[in-house]
């Protein structure tokens, strides 16, 4: 197979993961989450999000979970920024990176973010530069690529199109989400063909939420096409609270089983993922939900299972 020897995992788990839940998680777990990945080998750990906190309630404690987490060497931090105000109050928390995040799909743009693509894309254009003034560099997510929880289909050119415009605007990496997790590997595929007409393979992300249990196999299908970075999210926490019935993101630990199985270097390390969707689903209150988690903590003696 032609694939890349190396992959990037962002975990998404603290922010993508949790912004979900309805019950608030409380900020000492959040920090100690993020302070248990930053050990895994992981680097680049999403730790929360700059937004309204009447849109997502539980980001909220953004500015104390930056404060409290201790940051390991060469790992970054990103946390979302949806406006201005969401950029200066990540600069105030002294984040590395920042990431914006668009839609494919109009009516999607219009309930995450209360306005159109266009006008996510002016306000972003001021937000970059404002960012890059201060050596932060910019990710950008757009939503919607395979599906959209209102419009349902979505046309890979304008995936694409999006995409070109924020690779333009000057976002380093394009991460393209299944919100939905619909996406199978052919739509995957023709999607992925449009989207590296505009943008370099080597600046493209894959970010598949896992609701029909296509993710490990859509993964597959991006790296087959080049793609060397995948959000992924521990336990396979999460969901998007403007994409009602959409689950979590693939789950980390199931990642890295099937990277390790092909031989692919992450530097992360599996079992150490597989201890925190334990540590996670415990204070959650629920079991871990992702299938390589559940085999590796029934093998484990049952006093520590
Ligand atoms: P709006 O209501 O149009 O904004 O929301 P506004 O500018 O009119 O402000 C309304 C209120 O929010 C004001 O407060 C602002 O100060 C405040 P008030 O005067 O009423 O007291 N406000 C803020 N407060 C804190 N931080 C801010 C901020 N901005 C305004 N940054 C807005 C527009 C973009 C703010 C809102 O729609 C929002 O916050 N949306 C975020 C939704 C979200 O976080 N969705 C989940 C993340 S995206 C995702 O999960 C997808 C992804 O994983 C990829 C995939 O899977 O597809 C990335
Ligand atoms: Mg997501």
């Amino acid at each position: 197979m032609n694939i890349p020897d190396e992959i990037r995992i962002v975990e998404v788990g603290p922010r993508d993961g949790l912004q979900n839940e309805s019950k608030t998680v409380s900020t000492a777990v959040k920090i100690e989450l993020i302070d248990r990945l930053s050990a895994t080998g992981l680097k680049a750990i999403e730790a929360t999000a700059f937004v309204s906190p009447k849109w997502v309630p539980q980001m909220a404690d953004n500015a104390e979970v930056m404060a409290g987490i201790r940051r390991g060497p060469g790992i970054s931090y990103p946390v979302l920024v949806p406006n201005m105000k969401g950029l200066e109050g990540a600069l105030r928390s002294g984040c590395d990176e920042v990431a914006v995040f668009a839609a494919a799909s109009e009516s999607f743009s219009r309930k995450n973010i209360n306005c159109s693509i266009d006008q996510s894309l002016e306000r972003f254009a001021a937000l970059i530069e404002a960012a890059k003034e201060k050596n932060v560099r910019v990710r950008g997510y757009i939503s919607c690529v395979l599906g959209c929880p209102y419009e349902g289909h979505v046309p890979p050119e304008a995936v694409a199109w999006v995409a070109g415009r924020l690779f333009e605007l000057g976002c380093y990496e394009i991460s393209l989400g299944d919100t939905i997790g619909s996406g199978t590997a052919g739509t995957t595929q023709t999607m992925i063909d449009a989207v590296t007409d505009k943008v370099p393979v080597q600046n493209l992300a894959g970010h598949f939420h896992d609701t029909y249990g296509q993710a490990l196999v859509n993964i597959l299908t991006a790296m087959q096409r080049g793609i060397a970075v995948f959000d992924s999210s521990v336990a396979g926490l999460g969901g998007c609270p403007y994409a009602r019935g959409a689950t979590g993101n693939v789950a980390t630990e199931d990642v890295l089983y099937m990277l390790n199985g092909l031989g692919i270097r992450t530097g992360v390390n599996l079992d150490a993922v597989v201890d925190i969707a334990r540590f996670i689903s415990d204070a959650l209150g629920r079991p871990p939900i992702s299938h390589v988690a559940r085999a590796m903590l029934a093998k484990r003696p049952a006093r520590d299972a």
